[in-house]
């Protein structure tokens, strides 16, 4: 992996084989964006160099600029950064991770880059460096030819005075890209190596590496605690299902969230079997279990103080002798049963007794992850995820996670009108119900199974989890890491304070529900607000 220190050596005089810049858009044409004295180096030339080599400062942009006049110092790859903001410490932070991304992956082969971006501040710094080392990412495991390889080292140039705030930006930078990637990789890995059974183990050992208690239960454990949705899901695979669950607990935590994770490590869609063109991707469909996995290590291994649960709910939905059939009534965990009257939308049956699992810990909140719908992908397209839930605070506050964390997303309703769609006529409820809408459909189903007054999300990443098209970015092609960082910002947010929950005191009704920013934070230790226990 590429190795990334900070550097306080201004641009002029940096060693390196690259040297990178920015460059912002104004109405007047390019300008170089501040960054490590870059301006000096050039000798005042750079706005002229810049315009004659027809840069925009459009996002995405990367230019490949002679050296200083004289020098025989590094090659320079002006990046874009969009439009010039209205004070040097006014950068977007995904703008600069999106460039840092795109510069290192450009500069791929090279032995060391110097990063001369508008790094201000220590956020600023933060995003310079997990845009690098999230760009620096490549799946090459089945590779046997000799790919080329990431950029061997990055310098993240800084001023001398935020030396010390932008090495410990780095070291938290480092931590969130390596558990990025971990889901990357998971994701990227095929069905026939990645299945319940070594998903399971590679959790285990990610635990003891990084001394985060991880509980697997195997089929047998399954069985006997009456899990119906993730053993019916798994019966058609030789390859039998696994319940991990993997807790950081923190000392002063006073909030605990829970994660769950949709892990089908192939979905071929079962009996109901998906057809030609539709299955030839299906290793994704663990994309859920693999972020929860990696948002509770960084969660670990940043310390903070919350603790955190992850549920990996794994099966592999495949069609046999032994497999689930249309029309099959399962008893899920926790007693209710469920009417399959269609094998693909198997997702949500293993999510169901996970939750019912999760919800008996009482958590203060749940977020579920999952690459639940080819519906949702039709509306939101493969750059948003959607974020549905009940409580309308906790659900805002998942998207400001997000916002902050650099990743699209947008809220979804649970329209009560399609509910009646998934009415069963043996069982208590089915698991398909009216086609238009849905990923709404498969939230309302979710919610059956998390108790009432728990705040609950749920994340339905079915279009971001996996980029089918080109890199771009930070982003690689394949697996995306998508949703750990917004679970580890909603995390961060959690250990300083914020309350997943409604407000402990009591807040006039605001009619439709709160948009952010209506309800008060309650100040850090505050009562929790009672809890319902019926399930509804
Ligand atoms: N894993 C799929 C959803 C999916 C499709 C994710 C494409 C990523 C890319 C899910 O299990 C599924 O098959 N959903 C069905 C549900 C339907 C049968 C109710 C769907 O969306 O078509
Ligand atoms: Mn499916
Ligand atoms: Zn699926």
């Amino acid at each position: 992996m590429t190795t990334l220190t900070v550097t306080t050596t201004p641009a002029a005089s940096v060693a390196a084989d690259w040297l990178v810049i920015g460059v912002a858009r104004t109405p007047n044409g390019p300008v170089p964006a501040p960054g490590a004295a870059t301006d000096a180096a050039f000798d005042g030339e750079l706005p002229t160099l810049l315009t004659a080599f027809g840069a925009t400062g459009a996002p995405g942009e990367t230019l490949r600029l002679p050296g200083p006049a004289g020098t025989t110092g590094p090659l320079v790859l002006a990046v874009g950064l969009g439009p010039a903001p209205a004070d040097r410490e006014g950068y977007d932070a995904e703008a600069l991770r999106r460039a840092a991304g795109e510069a290192a992956r450009t500069l791929a082969g090279a032995g060391r880059i110097a990063l001369a971006l508008p790094t201000g501040t220590a956020e600023a710094v933060e995003a310079v460096a997990l845009g690098a080392l999230l760009g620096s990412y490549t799946f090459t495991a089945y590779v046997t030819t000799h790919p080329t390889p990431p950029v061997r080292e990055v310098s993240v140039l800084v001023d001398d005075d935020l030396r010390t705030d932008a090495e410990a930006a780095v070291r938290r930078a480092r931590v969130l890209a390596q558990e990025v990637n971990r889901a990357r990789d998971l994701v990227n890995t095929p069905a026939n190596d990645l299945y319940p059974e070594s998903f399971a183990a590679a959790v285990v050992a990610a635990g003891q590496e990084h001394d985060v208690a991880v509980q697997v239960l195997d089929e047998h454990a399954l069985a006997a605690g009456g899990h119906g949705g993730i053993l019916g899901v798994g019966q058609g695979s030789a390859r039998p299902p696994r319940l991990v669950r993997i807790a950081h607990t923190h000392p002063r935590a006073t909030t605990t969230l829970a994660f769950v994770g949709k892990g089908i490590t192939y979905d071929s869609g079962g009996i109901s079997l998906k057809p030609v063109g539709a299955n030839e991707i299906m290793k994704r469909d663990m994309s859920g279990a693999a972020a929860v996995l990696a948002a509770v290590l960084a969660a670990a291994r940043l310390d903070l103080a919350v603790n955190v649960t992850g549920w990996l709910a794994l099966a592999e939905n495949m069609p046999s002798g032994s497999a689930l059939r249309p029309g099959d009534v399962l008893r899920m965990y926790g007693g209710r049963t469920v009417e399959v009257l269609n094998t693909d939308a198997e997702g949500r049956l293993v999510l169901a007794d996970a939750l019912v699992r999760a919800a008996e810990e009482r958590p203060d909140a749940i977020v579920d992850v999952a690459t639940l719908t080819a519906a949702i992908r039709f509306g939101l397209g493969d750059h948003v995820f959607a974020v549905m839930g009940d409580d309308d605070t906790f659900r805002d506050r998942v998207l400001a996670a997000a916002r902050d964390a650099g990743e699209r997303a947008w809220p979804m309703p649970l329209p009560e009108e399609l509910r009646g769609s998934l009415d069963s006529r043996v069982a208590d409820i089915a698991n398909y119900g009216a086609r238009m809408g849905g990923g709404l459909v498969a939230g309302l189903f979710l919610r059956e199974f998390v108790p009432a007054g728990t705040p609950w999300a749920h994340l339905d990443i079915a279009g971001p989890a996996f980029n089918e098209g080109g890199p771009h970015g930070h982003t690689p092609s394949g697996g995306t890491g998508c949703a750990v960082r917004t679970l580890v910002r909603l995390a961060a947010g959690a250990a300083t304070g914020e309350r997943p929950g409604p407000p402990a005191t009591a807040v006039p009704a605001t009619g439709t529900g709160g948009a952010a920013g209506v309800h008060p934070v309650p100040p850090l230790g505050d009562a929790h607000p009672a809890r319902g226990t019926e399930d509804r």
